[in-house]
């Protein structure tokens, strides 16, 4: 077994997900407005040492996602927040990309950037404690999109960023989000993430990427939110598992899902379906963002500096996704 097959595999196994805390400070303060927090340094810290120090962390969490502000800093009495990760057993992870760019000659698309003095900068997340990161590429659906150039430029970029993450020692998420905005049928849905996961796998293995030390990160087959005739959860999990199934090779020890704006219940609710039918090798897990958070962040909102609050609604919120990515969540034990 690689040693990046081990990590990737203490981050994921035994139901363990991954909290994504990777949102950009322009997202942050977007979230933070949205509950009326101004959003400084101080109170984005707040609020994430708040998550990082719950209990939830030891048992269900296997890595956190940061952001470059957030693994540089320390908490109150010191500690580095990579250290306070460790600490619960958890490793840290860095989010690398340099976000979404305009995509010249198809200017409704976007092409991920930050692939200029990455090796430099991985290095210097490598000694502050990151062990895995994060690149994100993200493609709109439409009667026009992705359009061949979207699809190739970014799986290049997810092969580039993978294998300098790899030759730094970490595990590297390849994250290809088809993003559920929209009102196209999840029948496209599959058909267009089927497309664009296959490139990725295409560009990885041109790339000699070694696919038992990395972690993908997809959509789940949804229906686009405007669609008038959405498909049932039970479905989503059984797109989701052909599309899987038909295009990661098996190599990949496993898949850890974005929320993509699922509601927390939703998110849960087809982890749970997908686990309870899947018949892959693959781990499936979460690496929720939004999923995880929302309620938390609302109930920190309303008083911040009372964390014990916050952190049982981060605390049952990490629970249910666990017991989801066993396949034995239910809607009695979500509302106990
Ligand atoms: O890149 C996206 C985040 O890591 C996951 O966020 O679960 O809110 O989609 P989300």
């Amino acid at each position: 077994m690689s040693e990046l097959n081990k990590i990737a595999l203490k981050i994921i196994s035994n139901g363990k997900g991954i909290l994504a805390a990777d949102e950009s400070n322009g997202t942050m303060t977007k979230r933070l407005e949205a509950v009326n927090v101004t959003s400084t340094p101080e109170n984005r810290l707040l609020f994430r040492e708040t998550l990082f120090s719950s209990v939830c962390m030891k048992k269900y969490i296997g890595g956190v996602i940061l952001y470059d502000e957030t693994i540089n800093q320390r908490t109150n009495i010191g500690q580095s927040i990579p250290d306070l990760i460790s600490s619960s057993g958890a490793l840290p992870g860095i989010k690398v990309d340099t976000g979404a760019k305009t995509l010249a000659n198809s200017s409704d698309e976007k092409i991920t950037e930050g692939l200029d003095g990455l090796r430099e900068r991985l290095k210097r997340y490598y000694e502050l404690g990151a062990r895995f990161t994060k690149w994100r590429g993200v493609f709109v659906i439409t009667k026009k999109y992705p359009s061949i150039i979207a699809i190739h430029t970014n799986a290049h970029a997810l092969a580039r960023y993978s294998s300098l993450v790899q030759e730094c020692g970490m595990v590297p998420i390849v994250e290809p989000e088809v993003l559920m905005d929209g009102d196209h049928s999840a029948n496209l849905c599959l058909n267009k993430t089927s497309e664009v996961i296959k490139k990725c796998f295409d560009e990885l293995i041109l790339h000699k990427v070694d696919l038992s030390g990395i972690i993908l990160k997809p959509n789940m087959i949804l229906s686009g939110t405007h669609c008038k005739n959405k498909i049932s959860n039970e479905e989503v999990s059984r797109k989701t598992l052909e599309c899987l199934q038909n295009v990661v090779p098996s190599e990949v020890p496993g898949i850890a899902f974005l929320s993509g704006g699922q509601s927390e219940i939703e998110a849960t609710e087809n982890l749970n379906l997908i686990n309870k039918n899947n018949s892959t090798n693959f781990i499936m897990t979460y690496s929720y963002g939004r999923a995880l958070q929302q309620s938390a962040l609302k109930q920190w909102s309303k008083n911040t500096k009372d964390k014990e609050k916050t952190q049982n609604i981060f605390n049952h919120r990490a629970k249910m996704c666990t017991l989801a990515a066993k396949g034995k969540w239910s809607i009695e034990l979500e509302n106990k």
